[in-house]
């Protein structure tokens, strides 16, 4: 079939298959231009089928030639409709490590659950023995508790009062106001208890019961700050909420991994393009505003160049892992310069839907959105009948 852009709201409704691939390839070629980084050989990324996950997955790969198992929730093929774009990232790694004789193994279904768990434990078991680095890299919209079987779903809203402020589609470029009514006590909950840190909490746990973690394992959660206008919506948040209560949960891990030597982090990353954050209200304005100036210093990074530079600057120095006083290990430096930070704040007073498109970067927001579902890849032939049917070779 001929595979177009369908848009609906912050989604797009297709994917494509060979873009999607040339995604996958282009992140392995970047890893491998920087060089082989001294870390884990036997990995588990949970969420490794986009975004940071995806990014991770392939720095251990064609970073360190580890073996990967990678845990991930996408729709597979219809005929006559495309998988999500997940899908085909995972389908086009697993060639590539394949060719490069790599192993990976990939499972799809719901990580929230003990059945899941249970079926990445037994991979462990058969195929590697044990893992020697877990990356926690989930973003979802719900979860389905494992144990009450309650069915919670996040909340993106302000705490203590309404929040205004600007924001734009980034469709249409058009610049408005937005409100957000503050959360009720429920929404905080909720929010906690789909993003903050129990379901790492439990996966840590499994995987230690069951024996299949590496003495002196390492596990890696990731976070989020940002600066002062996405504060209200973001850290201060409900969605903040979660992520304190995840980079809390990272010291309660380590204390269970002791015995094994075993250590969790919390890495706070840049803001980007993915699904996951253009669903939230004024963070696309922010990025547009922020990729535009990043650009213009030289420091702006994707998923890959931010994982590339966690591996090789901070998780594998070969000379411990530096972090902040919280504990935490930063890959927002970049992001958070008080330099970069003040051109962002005062663009951010100008904006509007006329100048944006010169003061901000949203063609480089649309592109990165339309490269998520693996369309805009120079060397893609779009008007190609296209394969929508593609397999991901380890999932029958
Ligand atoms: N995007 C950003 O700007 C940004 C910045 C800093 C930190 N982060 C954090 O990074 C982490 C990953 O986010 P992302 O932006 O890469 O998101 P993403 O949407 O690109 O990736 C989410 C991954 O989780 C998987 N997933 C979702 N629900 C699942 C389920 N129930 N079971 C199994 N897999 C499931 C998806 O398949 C996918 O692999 C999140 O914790 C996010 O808060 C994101």
């Amino acid at each position: 079939m001929i595979i177009e852009p369908r848009m609906r709201g912050f989604i797009c409704l297709t994917a494509h298959p060979t873009g999607c691939e040339q995604n996958v390839k282009n992140q392995i070629n970047y890893v491998k231009s920087k060089g082989h980084i001294e870390g884990a050989k036997k990995v588990l990324v949970i969420g490794a089928s986009t975004g940071f996950g995806l990014a991770s997955r392939i720095t251990s790969a064609f970073g360190s030639d580890a073996a990967t198992i990678g845990v991930f929730f996408e729709k597979p093929p219809m005929e006559g409709k495309t998988a999500s774009p997940g899908w085909y990232n995972s389908a086009a790694f697993e060639n590539e490590a394949q060719k490069a004789g790599l192993y990976a193994k990939s499972i799809n279904g719901d990580a929230f659950s003990n059945e899941i768990k249970q079926q990445t434990i037994d991979m462990i078991k058969a195929d590697l023995g044990q893992v020697d680095l877990v990356i926690y890299s989930l973003a979802s919209p719900a979860r389905l508790h494992p144990t009450t079987g309650v069915l919670h779903r996040s909340a993106l809203k302000p705490i203590g009062g309404t929040f205004t402020n600007k924001t734009v589609d980034f469709h249409t470029g058009n610049v408005s106001q937005i409100s957000i009514e503050p959360a009720v006590q429920e929404d905080i909950d909720n929010t906690v208890v789909v993003m903050g840190g129990e379901d790492w909490s439990m996966w840590m746990d499994a995987l230690k019961s069951a024996g299949v973690l590496a003495n002196g394992a390492t596990t890696v959660a990731y976070s989020y700050i940002g600066p002062e206008v996405t504060e209200a919506v973001y850290r201060k948040g409900t969605i903040g909420r979660a992520k304190d209560h995840l980079e809390a949960t990272a010291f309660s891990i380590t204390d269970s991994l002791k015995d094994i030597d075993g250590k969790a982090y919390v890495s706070v990353n840049k803001a980007l393009v993915t699904q996951a954050s253009s669903a939230i209200p004024v963070i696309p304005l922010y990025i547009s505003l922020l990729y535009k100036i990043m650009k213009a210093e030289g420091i702006h990074e994707g998923c890959i160049e931010q994982m590339q530079r966690l591996y090789s600057e901070r998780l594998y120095t070969g000379n411990g892992v530096p972090t902040d006083d919280k504990g935490r290990i930063r890959i927002d430096d970049w992001e958070m310069r008080a330099d970069v930070q003040e051109k962002v704040a005062s663009l951010w007073l100008e904006a509007t839907t006329e100048n944006l498109p010169q003061i901000g970067d949203l063609e480089g927001y649309r592109s990165d959105f339309h490269n998520l579902f693996g369309f805009g890849f120079e060397g893609v032939d779009y008007k190609a009948d296209t394969n929508e049917m593609v397999n991901v070779s380890s999932i029958e």
